[in-house]
This record gives C-alpha cells, sequence and structure tokens, in this order.
C-alpha cells in the first residue's frame, strides 16, 4: 500500500493565523436572516425574535467575525432604510434575489446578534447603487461616539455606544454583471478609492477591504485586481476573493482537486498585490481577504426556477445545499489551503452560515440542525488556532482530465503555544481506500495524541437532514499514535481527519 510522507518541524512556520480567517457570513439572502437566524414566533426566539437554538450552533462553531449584509444584496441596500422604528421601516424590492425585503432586521439588530454570537461584525457598503455619501454616513452612524447628525441618530434609535466595526468592505463583487450597478475596474478603483478615503477621514482605524474578482474564471480576471489596486492602493489594506466549486459532472477526483485551483487563485492574487505594491514604491503589503468561500452546485438550477417563477417572496428559499460527504472534504481542503497562506490570508469568511450555502440548516418553526460543512469547520476553528507551520508533504498523486499530480493526502498543521497543542488537519482523497501516513514529528518531543477525528462515510453522497441529522458526523476512533518522534496513522477512505497532540502534562 503506497504511503504518504510529513515532516512538521516546529520551527518551519508559515505565519500566525489571523482568528479573523474564521469568519463567516450571513446576508440578506433566502432564510439567513429571516427564518434562520431571527424569527420571532419560534418557540426558541428570545425577546427580539432570535432563534436561541440557532445561536447555540453558531457560538459552538467559535466563529469570530461576521460579513454583512451582503453580498449582492448590499449593492442595492440603502441602510438607513434598516434603523429606527421597526413599524416605520419599508418593505423593498431586493433586485439582487428577487424577494421582498421588510427590513426588520438591520444594522442594530444585527450587531446585537453578533454581539451574543461572540463575533465581530464585518460590515460592507453598498458602491453598486450608491456611493461616497452613504458610506461615509454609514461609518459616521456605527463608530462616531456621538455629538454629530448620524451618531447622535444612532443614540437616538437607542445604541448609545458606537459599533465601532473595524473592517469594511467597498461593495461586493463589482466586476460581475449580475452586480446591481456593476462597474469596470477603472470606475470601481477610482469610486472605491473616494469611499475609501472619505471612510477613513469619519474613523482612520477602520480596515477596508477593495472587492478583488468574483472567481478565477472571470473575464476580467486577474487584470481586474492591478486595475483596482492602482486607484486604491494607498487607502486598503485588503483585496477580497470569493470562489464556489462545485460538481455539476459528478466526477469526485476533479471535484476533489478543486482546492489546487484556490491556491492558484491566491497565489496569483499576491503576486498581483506585491506587483502594484513594487510599482507603488509601497510599503505596506495588501492582504487577502477571502471573504467568500464554499461549495454550491445542488440548487442552482432550483434558485433560478425560483426567482423567475415565485418572484419577490419574503425569505425565499434559496441556496439551500444539502451538503454530503464529498461536499465536506472540499470545505476541508479549502480551509487547508486558507491555513497554508495565512501569512497573507488574514481574512475568510465561509459563505454563508445559516441555510442558505450554510453549516447550519432551519425548519421554519421547528429544529436546527448541522450540515456535513459544519464539521471541518468547527474542528478547525476550534483547533486551529496560532501559528500555521509549514508541513512538507510526499504523498502519492492522481492525475485526471484537469489536474496534473493531485496529492492523495491534502494536509497542514497549526501550533498553540500558548496552550502548547498541535493540530494536524488531513484530508484523504483516495477514492480506493485507506491511506497510511507516516509523520516526523522534529522538535516536538514530549507530545502525545490527544485524540484523532474523523469523518467518514461507507456512501460520499450521504449527508444530513433535519430527520437524521448525526449521519454524516465525526468520531473520535481514528488511529493515529507516536512512536518515538514518528506518527503513524491510516486515514480512512475519502476522510478528514484531525489530529490533535498536547505537550505531556499540558
Ligand atoms: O453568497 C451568495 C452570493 O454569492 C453573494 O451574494 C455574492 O457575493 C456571490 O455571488
Amino acid at each position: 500500500m503506497q504511503k504518504a510522507r510529513l515532516i512538521i518541524d516546529r520551527d518551519y512556520t508559515i505565519g500566525e493565523i489571523d482568528p479573523r480567517l474564521y469568519g463567516s457570513f450571513i446576508e440578506h439572502m433566502g432564510r439567513a436572516v429571516y427564518e434562520g437566524i431571527y424569527e420571532p414566533g419560534h418557540p426558541t426566539a428570545d425577546e427580539h425574535g432570535f432563534r436561541r437554538d440557532v445561536l447555540e450552533l453558531v457560538r459552538a462553531l467559535d466563529v469570530p467575525f461576521i460579513r454583512y449584509p451582503g453580498g449582492n444584496f448590499v449593492s442595492g441596500y440603502t441602510w438607513e432604510d434598516g434603523v429606527g422604528p421597526v413599524e416605520e421601516r419599508p418593505r423593498r424590492l431586493d433586485l439582487a434575489w428577487t424577494s421582498t425585503e421588510t427590513n426588520e432586521v438591520g444594522t442594530n439588530e444585527f450587531a446585537a446578534w453578533a454581539k451574543l454570537a461572540g463575533a465581530e461584525v464585518n460590515m460592507a457598503v453598498n458602491l453598486g447603487t450608491r456611493g461616497v455619501d452613504a458610506a461615509r454616513s454609514l461609518v459616521e452612524y456605527c463608530n462616531h461616539p456621538g455629538g454629530t447628525y448620524w451618531s447622535d441618530l444612532r443614540r437616538a434609535h437607542g445604541v448609545e455606544e458606537p459599533h465601532r466595526f473595524r473592517t469594511w468592505c467597498l461593495g461586493n463583487e463589482m466586476d460581475g454583471p449580475w452586480q446591481i450597478g456593476h462597474k469596470s475596474a477603472d470606475e470601481y478603483g477610482r469610486l472605491a478609492a473616494k469611499a475609501a478615503t472619505a471612510m477613513k477621514w469619519v474613523d482612520p482605524t477602520i480596515e477596508l477591504v477593495a472587492c478583488g474578482s468574483s472567481n478565477a474564471n472571470m473575464p476580467t480576471y486577474p487584470q481586474w485586481e492591478a486595475t483596482v489596486l492602482e486607484h486604491t492602493y494607498e487607502h486598503v489594506d485588503y483585496i477580497s476573493l470569493h470562489t464556489y466549486y462545485g460538481n455539476a459532472s459528478d466526477d469526485l477526483g476533479t471535484y476533489l482537486a478543486k482546492s489546487l485551483d484556490m491556491d492558484r487563485y491566491i497565489e496569483t492574487v499576491v503576486g498581483v498585490c506585491d506587483f502594484i505594491r513594487a510599482k507603488k514604491r509601497g510599503k505596506k503589503p495588501i492582504h487577502i481577504a477571502f471573504d467568500e468561500w464554499n461549495v454550491w452546485h445542488h440548487t442552482k438550477d432550483q434558485d433560478a426556477d425560483t426567482k423567475r417563477n415565485q418572484p419577490w417572496q419574503v425569505a425565499p428559499h434559496l441556496a439551500e445545499e444539502p451538503y454530503n460527504l464529498e461536499d465536506a472534504l472540499v470545505v476541508g481542503c479549502m480551509i487547508i489551503s486558507l491555513l497554508k497562506h495565512a501569512d497573507r490570508v488574514r481574512i475568510g469568511c465561509l459563505a454563508q452560515l445559516v441555510n442558505v450555502l450554510a453549516p447550519i440548516s432551519t425548519e421554519t418553526g421547528g429544529a436546527a440542525w448541522r450540515q456535513s460543512i459544519y464539521w471541518p469547520f468547527l474542528h478547525a476553528s476550534r483547533y486551529g488556532r496560532g501559528t500555521a507551520m509549514d508541513v512538507r508533504v510526499q504523498s502519492p498523486v492522481y492525475d485526471n482530465s484537469i489536474f496534473d499530480a493531485v496529492p492523495l493526502l491534502e494536509a497542514i498543521a497549526t501550533r498553540d503555544d500558548e496552550a502548547e497543542t498541535v493540530s494536524i488537519f488531513a484530508v484523504n482523497r483516495s477514492q480506493d481506500g485507506v491511506l497510511p501516513i507516516e509523520g516526523d514529528l522534529r522538535a516536538l518531543e514530549g507530545y502525545r495524541v490527544v485524540e484523532h477525528l474523523v469523518l467518514e462515510h461507507a456512501d460520499p453522497k450521504a449527508r444530513n437532514t433535519v430527520d437524521a441529522p448525526d449521519t454524516v458526523v465525526p468520531h473520535a476512533g481514528g488511529d493515529a499514535r507516536l512512536d518515538g518522534g514518528t506518527l503513524h496513522a491510516s486515514l480512512p477512505r475519502l476522510s478528514w481527519n484531525v489530529i490533535r497532540l498536547a505537550r505531556e502534562g499540558a
């Protein structure tokens, strides 16, 4: 049987992991907000209408950062609609999702919910239908302490203390023709620079994310990033990347290899950022905010049908992906890709969090449950903090029509010096069987295996449902063991693995 080898040397590191790498995203889309996090009348709803059962599942995920309110939605959003007395808020057509937006939940409600969830809010401004004025007044409303029109309006709305949102997105996917107010790179870059300047004049402590490409197949990629950064380099801190992978042709070997595309995407955009920095003779590096990533392929036709045939619903069922084990493995590989680039990718947002492309699903009036993708995200978010380690992997490979030399083993490790723990995250892409691994754990003397978690299923298409929510769940029955400084483990066929090590006595 072919074996994979890895070397983990304590001193070979990639970089510190920004906690925001484990971010997520809630958009006013489908049933993410309404009937997702917010459902007054639900048996578990609190006095503000937020579902406690959903909140509990979110809290368990340990998500430190949540992007809001969109997404495509933000490009048509009038943020003033969502503040002040709820009974006076207008209902609006949401052109992004062919839905009706009631505005029952807006900035202050979401901020209150995010606080309960233990997350900071990553706010986005509308650079589709709006511009500098709306962006700077939103920063003033949210972050200025008081004594001015917008900050006093917030106080009048019952929020005395400023939210002090730290990270702001300058619009969303402005390269996409589907975007309300879609722009060329020059048009967007100019507007983003002007909006950024005014926003930072209001609050110089904020960090800003410029829109990069919607995915690496966009015809304007990667010139888009170069042009946008030509305009915005001095004003922004991050450029965003988005991607959703799918398996429309049901070719598992190719699907599982898509994180290699993600690696290349990140590395290309890092190259563009460094090119612009060199051109500008600039000092600061631009970092990556991978602020939408996930798999999305099961519901695309159904979503198009809903928008066409049942338009303008409140909280329509959109993008309610039924995730299976295969999807969870791809999500695991994507997390590993983010960690492998933790020196430059500071922000990551699993898109999204509840009902829409989500690790958490709800029944209206009923239960909330975990999808298969919940598990790799939870493991990484819980056990993958600290420093990303530069793991050297030697693995058997496979080829297919799209990718050459796809390693059967995808792996990364993280080190938490305070807790004196090391976590190894590994996916076995093999459809044929177990992959034995042997790890040379240099300079990790005195460590022991705490547990070896495994997510696997005999049927790769198996998934969780409201009636069978524990079909795809991890078990702690992995066989990892340390023999001297050598780690031995057998990774089951098509599995996500977490091998947790701790110093003896820690
Ligand atoms: O996350 C769903 C949608 O995907 C977002 O609104 C948009 O930014 C992307 O195309």
